[in-house]
């Protein structure tokens, strides 16, 4: 069994940069297990159907690219609300569910382990995850961090505005039917609230590295 760390959590919470920090400290492939989503929405507006549209939808999760996860066309919030639509259709997860599931299963290049951030990789994906972080902050923090972003990438938007779409957001995600949004009952609370980049990443690794050692221990690389 490969070493999986899972870490979940709210929009914009800083999952994504804990997920890659962990990633690079522990020489293990990185999933954003997002990105697959993003994508989704972008390839059903990029045929011009309908994100509310099963079959539209479906259609653009089959024919996802992980290769373009890094096209910052995913990462304004109107295609992250989009993902949030057509990630509550039960079809698309499913069409996405492979992929990730091989990536925790056999990660890339034979290396023994992986870190994937989501929303249900600690409930759903990989439900014997190795460790499991749920990431949070508070609305306002998570709204600055989202702005910041945005304006580091030339987009700006009023602060009120964002945390009114990442609330929005968020509550979408939990109230889905399927793989919703939530704490995996053995995932550690991360609040990032009030800690910076290097202290959350303290604060993760002291969560997750006595795990991953154990494991690294028990199974002989190769
Ligand atoms: O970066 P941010 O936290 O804003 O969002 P993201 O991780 O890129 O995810 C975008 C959207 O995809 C979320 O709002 C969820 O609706 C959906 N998603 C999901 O349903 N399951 C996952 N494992 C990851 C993302």
């Amino acid at each position: 069994m490969s070493i999986v760390i899972a870490v979940d959590g709210t929009a914009a919470s800083g999952k994504g940069t804990l997920a890659k920090k962990l990633a690079k400290h522990f020489g293990f492939p990185h999933l954003d297990s997002g990105a697959l989503y993003r994508l989704t929405a972008l390839g059903v507006l990029e045929a011009g159907g309908d994100p509310a549209n099963e079959a539209d939808a479906v259609k653009a999760a089959r024919a996802v690219d992980y290769a373009r996860s890094a096209d910052p066309a995913i990462r304004p919030d109107a295609v992250g609300a989009m993902a949030s639509k057509v990630a509550a259709i039960p079809a698309v997860r499913q069409a996405l569910f492979e992929f990730q599931h091989r990536f925790v299963e056999t990660p890339p290049e034979g290396a023994p382990g992986a870190v994937v951030d989501g929303r249900d990789i600690g409930t759903v994906i990989a439900p014997d995850a190795t460790a499991k972080l749920f990431v949070d902050a508070s609305p306002a923090v998570r709204a600055h961090r989202r702005w910041l972003e945005l304006k580091s990438m030339g987009i700006e938007r009023l602060e009120a505005d964002l945390e009114a779409e990442l609330v929005a957001r968020d509550a979408q995600d939990r109230s889905r039917a399927v793989s919703p949004l939530c704490q995996a009952e053995d995932a550690d609370l991360l609040d990032t609230s009030n800690l910076g980049i290097d202290a959350a990443f303290a604060a993760a690794l002291a969560l997750v590295e006595p795990k991953v050692k154990g494991q690294l221990e028990a199974k002989p690389r190769g």
